[in-house]
């Protein structure tokens, strides 16, 4: 056990699970001011492993490893992130007006699960201030920006499809100066608006048509939930691939608590939300499987996320389909040395494989399965 899951963790989780998120992002903001601290991070945690490095939708990534997004909400952290080792930051999601997402509280750990039930509903800066904050920023990894409708909060009556769609460009044509790449969060398990959205055919067309119209420079990808069934995914398909745009995939979180948790029903009850970390890898990873087998895999890439804590549950996420892999709720557990420690077994783990670059790996197991896994 590290410094980190020993004496910094259990003295961080007596700290309330936002409050913590909060101050973990101000001091990364602090740190990112300081490019000699970024320096000297870079030194010790970032290895460049010729296998890891890879061109994914024309961007070019020193590894498959990314942060999710949901942690960095605003962009606040990116140099010190990137210090950390990882190949490439998603930071939002952002939405056209700032927002304050949904009351408190809306984020909790789950330690006996290795997981956090997340309900933060989008708050963000919105997109011209982090518009603006980016402009700034040193960024030296692939920047991919997860764009999302405003939450103008419970309250709020349902918004058009029409104004839906304008939120999501507005953010699109002020970010596209800093973006490496879109992902545009097209299912927040914790909005009435976000949820949805894949499956309503029209809206879903409305969007693309848009997107398409406001001629985005930076590739975009659309983060979906796992789908309830392959109808509906092949139906999902049917209409991305029917409006040239769009090329890749995100999976976002399942809604609610699909699997049961080893936790008490009554504390359950009070953390209403979706489940990150371990409990959702399961079903994120058929999920993304599945979308890999029924993908038109010449148009379309995909980023994997849920439950990576170590190098295998990444390694099984590129070898289902994944090109590139992200993850978020390790790094609460186990700290910043995770990320140099899933590229480091990683690197491992395909050399004795055999795979002379990450990319030969992507989607083997599908394809080995003869489109079964
Ligand atoms: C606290 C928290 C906030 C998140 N916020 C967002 C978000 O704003 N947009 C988004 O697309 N995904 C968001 N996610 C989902 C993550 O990007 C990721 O897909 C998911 O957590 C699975 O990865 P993990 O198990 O490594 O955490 C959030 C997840 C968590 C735990």
């Amino acid at each position: 056990m590290g410094i980190y899951t020993r004496i910094l963790r259990p003295l961080a989780f007596r700290c309330d699970a936002e409050r913590l998120h909060n101050l973990a992002i101000s001091a990364a903001e602090r740190a990112s001011a300081s490019t000699a601290l970024c320096a000297s991070l870079t030194g010790h945690y970032v290895r460049d492993y010729e296998r890891l490095q890879c061109t994914v939708a024309g961007l070019r990534f020193r590894n498959p490893l990314g942060m999710a997004a949901g942690y960095d909400k605003n962009g606040r952290g990116v140099p010190l992130w990137t210090a950390l080792g990882f190949g490439h930051i998603e930071i939002g999601s952002i939405s056209a007006e700032p927002s304050a997402g949904n009351p408190r509280p809306r984020l909790w750990r789950v330690p006996e699960e290795r997981g956090l039930i997340v309900n933060y509903g989008l708050p963000n800066h919105g997109a011209e201030c982090v518009a603006r904050r980016l402009a700034e920023a040193r960024i030296s990894v692939p920047l991919g920006i997860n764009i999302v409708n405003t939450n103008h909060g419970p309250q709020s009556p349902p918004a058009s499809d029409d104004a839906i769609v304008d939120d999501y460009i507005r953010s699109i044509r002020r970010l596209d100066a800093e973006a490496g790449y879109f992902m545009l969060n097209l299912s927040c398990p914790n909005t009435a608006d976000g949820r949805a959205f894949a499956s309503d055919a029209a809206r879903l067309r409305l969007l693309l048509v848009a997107v398409r119209s406001a001629a985005p420079v930076k590739p975009v990808f659309l983060k979906v939930a796992p789908f309830g069934d392959l109808r509906t995914l092949d139906k999902f398909l049917e209409q991305v691939d029917g409006v040239p745009i769009v090329r890749g995939f995100g999976v976002n979180l399942p809604p609610g608590k699909p699997l049961p948790l080893a936790v008490p029903a009554a504390r359950l009850s009070a953390m209403p939300g979706a489940v990150s970390g371990r409990p959702c890898q399961e079903i994120m990873d058929r999920a993304g499987a599945e979308l890999y087998r029924r993908m038109d895999r010449k148009r379309y890439v995909l980023i994997g996320t849920g439950g990576v804590s170590d190098a295998a549950a990444a390694y099984r996420k590129i070898r289902l389909g994944a090109s590139l892999v992200q993850m978020l709720t390790a790094l609460v557990y186990e700290g910043p040395g995770i990320v140099r420690s899933i590229t480091a077994g990683l690197e491992e783990l395909l050399e004795r494989d055999g795979f002379a670059n990450v990319a030969d790996a992507v989607g083997v197991d599908v394809a080995l399965a003869g489109g079964r896994f």
